[in-house]
Parts: C-alpha cells; structure tokens; sequence
C-alpha cells in the first residue's frame, strides 16, 4: 500500500500530458470502428508523432533482412537472400556472446558498433576526430537524455538544475525533465524568422531563470521539433558562444540530420562548427549530441536504439554515464545491430546497395514533397499560418481561432488548441499534436503534425483537416452575420 501511495504522488509531479489524453481518445474511437460504430471515416489517422512504420512507410529491407538472420541463424543458408546480407549477419553474430542476439552486452553498447559509430561521425564531419570512448550506445537517444538530465539535476530551489529550453520544444521534452526533477527555463523561438534561434532570446531566459533555479544547460533540436527550423552555421556559433560564456551544457538533439530538404540548405553538426571555433572555444565548450535509430533514414522508432557522443566532459562523468546506463543493462541488441547498419549501410558493389540507395532515396523525396505540400496547403486555409519548413518530420501551423471555440474552450476549461484537435479527432479521425502542451505564451495556438506518411495518406489528412477546419470558420461567419 504504501509503495502505491509513493507512486502516486510521484505522477501526480509530472505535467498531465494532452498527448496521451488525446490518445486516448483516439484508441477509445479506434475501438468503436472495430466494435461497428458508424462514423464519417473508416479509420483514425494519427499524425501527431513522428511514428514512421505505424504511418505507413516501409522499412529498410537490409536491415530487416539482416535482423531476420540474426534472429533466425538458419537462413544464413537461404540463398535467396543476398549474399552480403548473410555475409553481414554472420559477421554481427560472431561477435555476439554465444553468437545469439539474445545475449546482454556492455552497458554503454558493443565496442564494434561505437568504433563504426566514430567512424560515420567523422565521415559525416570531415577532418574533425572521433573517440569511440565518447560514445554511448543507449535505449533510444531518448533514454541518453534522460541519463545526462538525471546526472545534472539534484539540488532544490533556487540551486535546483534549469535548462533552457526552446519554445516551442518536442513535445516529450518537459515531462522529461519534470520525472528528473529539473526546471524548464523557456526562451522563445522567432516564428516570423522562420522559427530562427534568438540570441536575445537566450539572454532573457538566462536572466530570468535567476533566483528560480541555476541554469545549466541549454537544449537544442537541431533540425528543430517541431519547427522544422535548420540553423545555419552563424546561428550555431552564436549559441556557443553563449554555452562558452555562460558556462553551459549542450544538448544537442540532431536525431533529424538526415531530414533537410529546403534549397541549398544542409545540415551542418554542432561538434563540426565547435571544433571550427579555435582551441579557446572547441576545447572547453561541453557538448553532447544525440542521435537515434528512430531518425528519418531508419524510422525504426519500436527497436529503441539511439547513442550520444560526449565532448569535453571530464571522464568522471562518463564513468557515472556508463553506471547510468547500466540501470538498463543495454540497448537492446536488436537495436544495436540496426544502428550498426545504420552507420554502416552497403557499399557500392554490394549485392543490397542499390535496393538500399533506392529505399533511403524514396523516403527522402516523400519528405520533401509532403513537407511542401502540406506547408502551402495549410498556409493557404483562413485563419491558419504555416512558416516553410526546411527539415525535419514536422509542420507546426498557427492557429487564428474564431471567438466561438475560445469560448467553448474557456467555459470547458482546456487550452483551445487542444479543443481543437479534440474536435478534429472526433469529427474526421484525424489526430494532430497541440501546440499548447509545449507551453506557449498564453494567447498563441498552434498544431503540430508529421508528414512523414505515404502522400495519399497525407493527402487523406489535408482533405479531412480542411473540412473541419472551414467548417469551423464558416460557423463563425454565420454567428457574426446572423
Ligand atoms: C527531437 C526528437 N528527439 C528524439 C527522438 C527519438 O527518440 P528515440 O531515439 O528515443 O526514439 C525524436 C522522435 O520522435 C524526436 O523528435
């Protein structure tokens, strides 16, 4: 009974989630359909997270063809799979204990695939060095977070850990850091400047999170969640030169990076501009980067598998990172096998390279063009405004909302973007994100939605978001014209 009791109050400290509440009701509708409710759609479509496979994009075959061997060891006689396929598997499960999968491993990953890390890492970032040791294989980059939040919080009150944090932010981070008991210290994203990051953004929050809590670290999503904002390599700097005078940590969530699509736009990492920045700088700067096997190029969110790479952290701190880890044993090896193959794809010549190139080329140009297409789609309907998005898996449109919602949803007492999507959900099946829960200035309301679906799919969720959408409109005009 009184575990019970300590359970309880400890979730009563997290922030109830307009999420999971919308969610909910989604799996409540969902199960009406499958008991024979009739209504004006066949199915929900939930575009609210960025859930690759559940939307309807396929998975990588060389990577499913790699774990299937791996799993079932017997078709490594199968020549009807591709010889570089059993080639690799065979290869992952000698270095497997007990050549199975299903053995644990070292906390922090097997070595092989943080070394293969180290080495996409500086492939993807030329001339700047990698250090195996400074990577960490973990349950998802989300369970990395979590470590490095958990290692900085502590104190109470006014010592009590605060990270500056963008708003808008991915909608997972501030329950995150409530269950680690840190202080979320916003600062605002410029929407007008294409949800640009703002120096004097980054100074007022600073100063206002003294006397509340001690900063120590900013967050950074980079292509941003859900912004669909790609810093440019003057915006980067600008930030580090703020960690450097501040003395902050950097958590650099770059888990998007394959993600950018806007013209003569590219990713440019934050360890890569660091280590440009001169010894002064590239030395000192704390920096940690994540990346996950949930990203754009694998989508492979359900094997919950990311790493980070730590910089410029004592190694004292990647003891206690690794004794962190070790509270999960390791990443599941399923996963970690994925995120070998992930930073290791086929090579030219090998029987799977073309398949593959193919693959990640499709899914790129699906992006690309759902990404323009649903910003002008839903930039174009009244009362709704949509900044172009440049990378990323999400649109994130502002709401301009008749009195009459407003009211509905003062009088029931929720955020009228979460009314909204309510709505939305119950009358056409569609289920966006409310911006609300990413704690917005009172008065701004905003959608959040993935496009990384299949374009008729997508296509589906414009027209039913734009029947609701004027239907809301129009009975606003009527109620002002009668
Ligand atoms: C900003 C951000 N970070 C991380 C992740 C992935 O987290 P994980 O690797 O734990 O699946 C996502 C996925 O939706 C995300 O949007």
């Amino acid at each position: 009974m009184s575990s019970l009791k300590h359970v309880s109050t400890r979730v009563k400290g997290i922030r109830a989630s307009s999420q999971s509440e919308l969610q909910s009701l989604a799996a409540q509708i969902t199960q009406e359909i499958t008991q024979g409710a009739l209504k004006p759609f066949k199915e929900v479509i939930d575009v609210s997270s960025g859930d690759f496979h559940k939307a309807g994009m396929k998975p990588v075959s060389f990577l499913r063809q790699v774990l299937a061997v791996c799993l079932y060891p017997e078709l490594l006689e199968n020549k009807d799979l591709p010889l570089d396929v059993r080639h690799r598997a065979q290869k992952f499960l000698e270095i497997c204990d007990g050549e199975s999968l299903g053995s644990y491993t070292a906390s922090a990953g097997m070595l092989l695939i943080r070394q293969n890390i180290s080495e996409f890492l500086m492939k993807r970032d030329p001339g700047v060095p990698s250090n195996p040791e400074d990577v960490f294989v973990s349950s998802g980059s989300q369970g990395a977070l979590q470590v490095i939040v958990k290692l900085i919080s502590g104190a109470e009150g006014e010592t009590q850990t605060g990270v500056l944090t963008p708003m808008p932010c991915p909608h997972t981070l501030p329950p995150l850091l409530d269950k680690a008991g840190v202080t979320l210290e916003p600062y605002q994203l410029m929407e007008e400047r294409g949800w640009a990051v703002d120096l004097q953004q980054l100074h007022r929050a600073l100063k206002a999170a003294r006397g509340r809590c001690k900063a120590r670290a900013i967050y950074i999503s980079n292509p941003g969640n859900p912004t669909g904002h790609v810093q440019d390599r003057k915006s980067i700097q600008e930030v580090i030169e703020f960690a450097a005078a501040e003395r902050l940590l950097l958590l650099v969530d770059e888990v998007y990076q394959d993600s950018v699509f806007g013209e003569g736009r590219e990713f440019i990492s934050y360890k890569k501009v660091l280590f440009e920045m001169g010894k002064e700088i590239s030395e000192k700067v704390e920096l940690i980067s994540f990346h996950s096997l949930s990203s754009a190029r694998m989508g492979e969110c359900g094997l919950r598998t990311g790493f980070m790479e730590i910089l410029n952290m004592d190694s004292g701190v990647k003891h206690f990172v690794d004794t962190l880890l070790c509270t999960d044993i390791c990443a599941p090896v399923t996963g970690q096998l994925a995120l070998h193959l992930m930073v290791k794809p086929p090579t030219p010549g090998e029987a799977s390279y073309d398949t593959y190139t193919q693959e990640i080329l499709l899914t790129h140009t699906t992006l690309s063009h759902n990404a323009q297409r649903a910003q002008k789609f839903l930039d174009g309907l009244p009362g709704m405004s949509c900044q172009p998005v440049i990378g990323g898996i999400y649109l994130y449109p502002r709401l301009r909302l008749p009195a009459e919602i407003m009211e509905q949803a003062e009088t029931s007492q929720v955020e009228a973007d979460v009314l909204y999507c309510q709505r939305l959900l119950t009358e056409e099946g569609v289920l966006v994100g409310a911006g609300s829960q990413n704690e917005e200035p009172a008065g701004k309301h905003h959608l959040r939605l993935c496009f990384l679906l299949p374009p008729d799919s997508l296509e589906e969720v414009l027209t039913r978001l734009r029947s609701f959408h004027l239907r809301l409109m129009d009975s606003q005009r009527k109620t002002e014209t009668s």
